[in-house]
């Protein structure tokens, strides 16, 4: 979490900062910053809240220099506060930085400093960092380049840091483990950020720098280092992302518009791939590891949030399929665990942004004991498909509201090509089922158009259910992790209280909830579990509970005794859930609306988790 963007060369940097802390506001928005550097006078300006209220507070101030380093907060630290705001600025004020990440020592560099007569004006561990940066810079009388390098050899935990010098304005310098960090390369000119969004206006060529690299940069020198003082190779990339994706085109919020996209991510994420007249799915990172996917004893997905929903549908849908044992874990369990790996297990790792940092740390965990790795990740070029062995990109574009919409989509479109690969390399899929699946994969961006008709319809119920305080989501089979995620989506996004159940589980505690305030929401498309779910209805309606159900089209029996209805296409059950999720995300948008909240930013949360 946390985005930090830099920049240095010709132009003004502070129009360049502001523009881009707010294109990654998603990664945190609980305070705002920025340090600007020129010939020698270096100004820090930073406010508790949006980037907006910065921008705000320093009309007429003097904002002009050509390097300068800007933050927009996800508080670990510290209170949001206007104190505990980045850039923080060491104590002989020389040195100003910026930090994404958590420095797990930070307690115990404190006391060492605090000994030494530091003070500190913050509660964070990044300005315990700076001074210890300082500090070891002051002893040893060398570079601030050779300060950092001590420094981070001391340091545990995950960091993103860019420093500037009052000393040195033509230098900005940067350090990377754990956290996200791109350069730009423009003429005379670099762009530091989290992620290409800030960057993509003015170059399209960048550099993602690794762990444990140090970059040195001024206007038109990039200098990249380990923390050895060796020199690496920059290895430059083309950046394959247009402006207009990562802007809201028409919509009032990103969520929306990433909710509607969701016809065309799915058909991208499909295309080049399938070929439902042939049958074939061509997937190169699946093709040249058929055997090693195909004979795994036992697959284990790795993820957290939405993704981690994404694994649990796969988990019906391979286990189905392929016959493989399949487990789903929360990365930040796994990591933690001392996990059983055998050899010949395989991990599926999803995850969206590529750069979770419980997802991260579980996967070299895994790799350390053998397992080959897969990812599934939709941000091109991040970590975690960096460090996955193989993998499979989501092709969803650029994913702007906090909460994950099309991306999730696309993790199953993903998974479930990735499955009838395996079956029918297996021969666990009869040929004809296998052509009959491949046919409806194929439609199903179109039946996802269909059922975005009905969204005004949404729209009014999130206006009739906006004053509920909690909801109870249910599904049986491979719609129960539909449940999880409708009821996550409502959590976030519209701060209701919701709980996601297996719809028989129900009986052994939730139950207890039902009342005639309590709506339930029923994910319960056409399935072999058609009558079991008629049953837990009426459990429900017994109740006086209200039933609110997603149903396939022509299901009159659940439409005659639910209180409000949202209809789905007809598909087969087993990727039924490409499609039932969606009038859940429509319903947890809207209500978000209603209420008034900013649904691409809910409070406390943020897009891209890159501390555990
Ligand atoms: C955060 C986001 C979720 C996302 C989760 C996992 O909590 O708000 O939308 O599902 O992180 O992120 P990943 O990028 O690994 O999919």
């Amino acid at each position: 979490m946390c985005g930090i963007v830099a920049y240095i060369g010709p132009r003004e940097a502070y129009p360049v900062i502001m523009k881009g802390l707010k294109r990654l506001e998603y990664r945190g928005y609980d305070s705002a910053g920025v340090a600007l550097l020129d010939k020698h006078n270096l100004r820090v300006f930073k406010k508790q809240g949006r980037v907006a209220v910065l921008e705000e507070s320093i009309i007429g101030e003097d904002l002009h220099a050509h390097a300068g380093i800007g933050h927009t907060r996800w508080a670990t630290h510290g209170e949001p506060s206007d104190r505990n705001a980045h850039p923080h600025l060491s104590a002989s004020g020389r040195l100003a930085m910026i930090h994404n990440g958590i420095i797990e020592n930070y307690a115990q560099l404190k006391t060492e400093l605090t000994k030494k007569g530091y003070h500190f004006k913050s509660d964070t561990d990044t300005e315990v960092l700076l001074n210890f940066i300082e500090d070891i810079q002051e002893n040893n009388q060398c570079s601030l380049e050779e300060s950092l390098r001590i420094a981070l050899k001391r340091v545990t935990g995950a960091y993103v840091i860019v420093l500037l010098d009052r000393n040195h304005p033509d230098t900005l310098i940067a350090a990377r483990k754990g956290s996200p960090l791109v350069i730009g390369i423009g003429k005379g000119e670099h762009f530091l950020a989290s992620d290409a969004s800030p960057i993509i206006e003015y170059t399209k060529e960048v550099v993602y720098v690794n762990d444990y690299e140090l970059a040195i940069i001024k206007c038109d020198e990039l200098i990249l280092k380990n923390l050895g003082n060796e020199k690496i190779t920059p290895f430059v990339q083309k950046l394959d992302l247009e402006l207009t994706a990562i802007e809201k085109g028409g919509y009032d919020h990103f969520m929306l518009k990433e909710i509607f996209e969701q016809p065309d991510t799915i058909f991208d994420c499909l295309r080049g791939r399938l070929d439902a007249a042939k049958g074939t799915i061509t997937m190169a990172g699946v093709q040249n590891n058929l055997d090693k996917l195909s004979q795994a004893k036992r697959i284990i997905m790795v993820a957290c949030g939405t993704s981690w929903h994404a694994g649990l549908i796969a988990e019906y849908i391979f286990e189905e399929i392929c016959r493989i044992p399949v487990e789903v874990e929360y990365a930040s369990e796994f990591r933690y665990r001392n996990p059983v790996i055998h050899p010949g297990d395989v991990i599926i790792a999803i995850s969206q942004s590529g750069e979770t940092a419980d997802t991260i740390v579980a996967i070299e965990k895994a790799k350390e004991q053998g397992a080959f790795i897969f990812g599934v990740v939709n941000v091109v070029g991040s970590s975690i498909a960096r460090i996955s062995d193989a993998g499979a990109y989501t092709h969803a574009g650029p994913e702007i509201g906090v909460a994950s919409t099309k991306a999730f989509t696309a993790q199953l479109v993903v998974l479930i090509l990735i499955a009838l690969k395996i079956a029918h390399e297996k021969q666990t899929l009869s040929d004809e089922r296998y052509m009959m699946l491949l046919s409806e994969l194929h439609a199903i961006p179109e039946k996802v158009k269909e059922l975005l008709h009905s969204s005004r319809h949404i729209r009014k119920l999130a206006e009739k259910y906006k004053g509920v305080s909690d909801a109870l989501y249910l599904g049986r089979g491979n719609n129960f992790p539909v449940a999880l995620e409708g009821a996550l989506k409502l959590k976030e996004i519209s701060y209701i209280h919701a709980e996601g159940y297996p719809a028989a589980e129900m009986k052994h505690g939730p139950i207890a909830l039902v009342d005639e305030q309590l709506p339930v929401v029923f994910a319960a498309p056409k399935s072999v579990y058609h009558e079991k779910l008629i049953s837990n209805i009426q459990e429900i309606k017994a109740r006086k509970g209200m039933v609110l159900a997603v149903i396939s089209e022509g299901d009159d029996v659940i439409a005659k005794m639910a209180d409000d209805i949202m209809t789905v296409p007809l598909t087969d059950e087993l990727i039924s859930p490409l499609l039932s999720v969606i009038p859940l995300q429509l319903f947890a948008c809207y209500l978000g609306m209603a209420k008034g909240f900013d649904v691409d930013k809910p409070r406390n949360l943020a897009k891209s988790v890159t501390v555990e």
